[in-house]
């Protein structure tokens, strides 16, 4: 199992992102920060080696631009111990639901990018023999509920792929682990009415992460309250179910 090494933090400007870096730096991994916006990850980086004294790399990724995934992969210098994938667009429900063009956009960053990208490492990793690859999905994708089924829709897709990488890659000892945080005050929930029970901090998130991976945790609910909660709604009949507006 590996316990430090280098872990590359893919949506690195992310609330979630920032605050599972610096995690892992405390617990002495060097880290490597992917984002499309170089300036914020530079300054998140800088951030975390000045609080940490650990190496702190910045990379540039846009995850829609897939074609070049290999050169993105093949830049990283040492190769990644850990890949945890953190990028997401909420997205605005009623544009996507009459707009194809932005929902195409929202369903590609959430769950083509993350999931093609997975893919890569997973290859890599399993030819190496070794590694970690932690997907940040969501409840949303474990029933579509009408105020966010194009962002759930894509989340499920990416708790599907991630299921079926665990499924692939257990056999090679590469661990997989799936993260649903539930509600978490970010940038990404700011102006929602988040309820206080259901709501974790970045940081929470960030030490469930480093605390699923040390313990070999294949899925892991931030909050255990949304286990329950996402297992009564997943019990409910549909009969019942549509007619809710949750
Ligand atoms: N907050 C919640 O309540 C919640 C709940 C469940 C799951 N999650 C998931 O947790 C993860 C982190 O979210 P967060 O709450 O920390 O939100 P956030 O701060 O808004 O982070 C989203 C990240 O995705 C990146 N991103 C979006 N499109 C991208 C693209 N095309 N290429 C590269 N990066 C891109 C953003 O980069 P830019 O800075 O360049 O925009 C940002 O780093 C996401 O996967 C989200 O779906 C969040």
């Amino acid at each position: 199992m590996i316990t430090t090494g280098t872990v590359l933090v893919v949506g690195g400007t992310s609330d979630i992102g920032r605050a599972t870096a610096l995690r892992y730096a405390q617990a002495g991994w060097a880290v490597q920060l992917a984002a499309r916006n170089l300036l914020e990850a530079q300054r998140n980086a800088d951030d975390i080696a000045i609080r940490t004294g650990a190496k702190v790399s910045v990379h540039y990724l846009d995850v829609l631009e897939t074609q070049r995934f290999d050169e993105f992969t093949d830049s990283l210098s040492p190769a990644p111990d850990t890949v945890i994938c953190l990028i997401g667009d909420l997205g605005d429900q009623y544009r996507a639901q009459s707009d194809p063009e932005y929902a195409t956009n929202v369903l590609r960053t959430n769950f083509e990018g993350p999931a093609l990208l997975l893919d890569i490492f997973a290859e890599r990793f399993e030819a190496r023999g070794s590694g970690s690859i932690i997907g940040v999905s969501s409840v949303a994708g474990d029933r579509g509920r009408a105020s966010n089924y194009i962002y759930g829709s894509a989340k499920a897709g990416l708790s599907a792929s991630l299921s079926g990488l665990r499924n692939r890659l257990a056999k090679a000892g590469i661990h997989v682990m799936t993260v649903k945080p539930g509600f978490v005050e970010t940038k990404m929930t700011v102006g929602l009415k988040l309820p206080t029970l259901l709501t974790a901090k970045p940081d929470q998130v960030a030490r469930a992460i480093l605390s699923g991976q040390a313990s070999h945790r294949n899925t892991v609910y931030v909050k255990p309250i949304w286990l329950v909660i996402m297992l009564i709604i997943n019990l409910l009949p549909e009969s019942i179910f549509k007619r809710l507006s949750i």
